[in-house]
């Protein structure tokens, strides 16, 4: 199997393929401590790509309550019972990726399979918000930064658009494909003959059989929008604003006028989920400042402490990036912060967006009958 280099993992790792990266990569940044697990990204998704016969428990994009949701149920716990124990030192990891486990006997009977994973059953897709809201810890206990006793938080998820996505490589067709524009990863609908090792293997378990066409469908980035400058459905619609779509430079070449490439990689306060499964996801979080390290540490990596300590006292221009989440359609390429204010620039370097730190405050004038009866008679 070809080597290729994982910088999540900060090694080597085996994969199918040659490494190929696209100049300009798909990413999001989900900062998880503004979400308020109203879903309101996932009915965008919705009603925009899986509204279909064949399609209802389909949710490319789902929010689940973190630590007993899932969507499917227990999707990460069982891949990290298979996968087993792997450790972070010496700023890399340790352990097996979901291309290096070996896969057990029983599972390669028909065919020998290229990535670990699990076919999940029907049931466990049944309740995608299964658990909703549903602390653990310790009732009695105060609730205080910077750890609460008691916690639970939203986990939003969708397709991560892997640099080496597991689907694709498990795909014995290769009816998956990743776009060299954009890195978009793509199921070709008509090679597609519902074999399912993408949806076994994808660790994310976004990758979705439609039992009434026969093929697998997912999360497609919503490329139409991408390619007229608009971020997807999904990030538009979130009323937290929790959300900023853009493109992710590797780190010898990210730009630090770049939001992606600052977030990621220059502040580092944005995180992969469980890049210990070994697909370079690019979906990146800012984990949430009250719940337990080490159960954070497990999802997001090693980075968690020093992203935490970021966030809770973040300096000018990341505070001033920050204030541009959510705040237009347009995929912001560039941005500046000065003089107490954010500015978004598109691809052509067009001002798209200005934010001030602080709003200004308009102070109505006192109440008055008179005033307020002339304003109801205006034509
Ligand atoms: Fe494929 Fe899953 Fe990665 Fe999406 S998250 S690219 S479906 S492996
Ligand atoms: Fe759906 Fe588009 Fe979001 Fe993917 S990016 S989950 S297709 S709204
Ligand atoms: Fe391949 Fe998945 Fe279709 S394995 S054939 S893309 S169902």
């Amino acid at each position: 199997m070809p080597k290729v280099f994982n910088w999540q993992l900060n090694r080597e790792m085996e994969y199918p393929y040659e490494e190929s990266r696209p100049d300009k990569q798909f990413a999001a940044v989900f900062n998880i401590n503004r979400c308020i697990g109203c879903q309101t990204c996932s009915m965008a998704d919705k009603n925009t790509w899986t509204f279909s016969k064949g399609q209802e428990y389909m949710w490319w994009n789902n929010v689940e309550t973190k630590p007993y949701g899932g969507y499917p149920q227990h999707w990460d716990v069982k891949l990290l019972q298979m996968l087993g124990p792997g450790q972070w030192g010496n700023g890399s990891y340790h352990g097996k990726t979901i291309f290096e486990a070996p896969i057990p006997d029983d599972e390669a009977v028909l065919q020998p399979e290229r990535v670990l994973g699990y076919l999940p059953t029907d049931e466990e897709y049944r309740f995608p918000n299964i658990y909703e809201d549903t602390p653990t810890g310790d009732w009695t206990k105060t609730t205080e930064l910077p750890e609460h006793k008691l916690w639970m938080f939203y986990l939003q998820r969708i397709c991560n658009h892997c640099t080496y996505p597991g689907c694709l490589a498990a795909c014995p067709r290769k009816a998956i494909y990743k776009r060299e524009e954009d890195g978009v990863v793509l199921v070709d609908q008509k090679r597609c003959r519902g074999y399912r090792k993408c949806v076994q293997a994808c660790p994310y378990k976004k990758a979705m059989y439609r039992a009434n066409s026969k093929v697998t469908e997912k999360c497609v980035a919503c490329y139409p929008r991408l390619e007229k400058g608009v971020a997807p459905r999904c990030v538009v619609a979130c009323v937290g604003k929790i959300r900023l779509q853009g493109w992710l430079h590797t780190q010898e070449k990210a730009e630090p006028d770049n939001p992606m490439d600052y977030l990621v990689h220059v502040a580092k306060v944005a995180l992969p989920l469980y890049p210990q499964f070994g697909t370079e996801p690019n979906v990146y979080y800012i984990p949430p400042r009250w719940a337990p390290r080490p159960f954070l540490r497990q999802l997001f990596g090693p980075g968690v402490d020093e992203a935490i300590k970021k966030y809770t006292d973040p300096d000018e221009t990341l505070f001033g990036l920050l204030r541009l989440f959510g705040t237009t359609e347009s995929i912001i390429r560039r941005f500046l912060v000065e003089k107490q204010e954010a500015t978004g620039y598109n691809e052509d370097g067009d001002e798209i967006i200005k934010m001030p730190f602080d709003e200004p405050m308009y102070i109505r004038p006192a109440y008055d009958p008179q005033f307020q009866i002339e304003r109801f008679n205006e034509p």
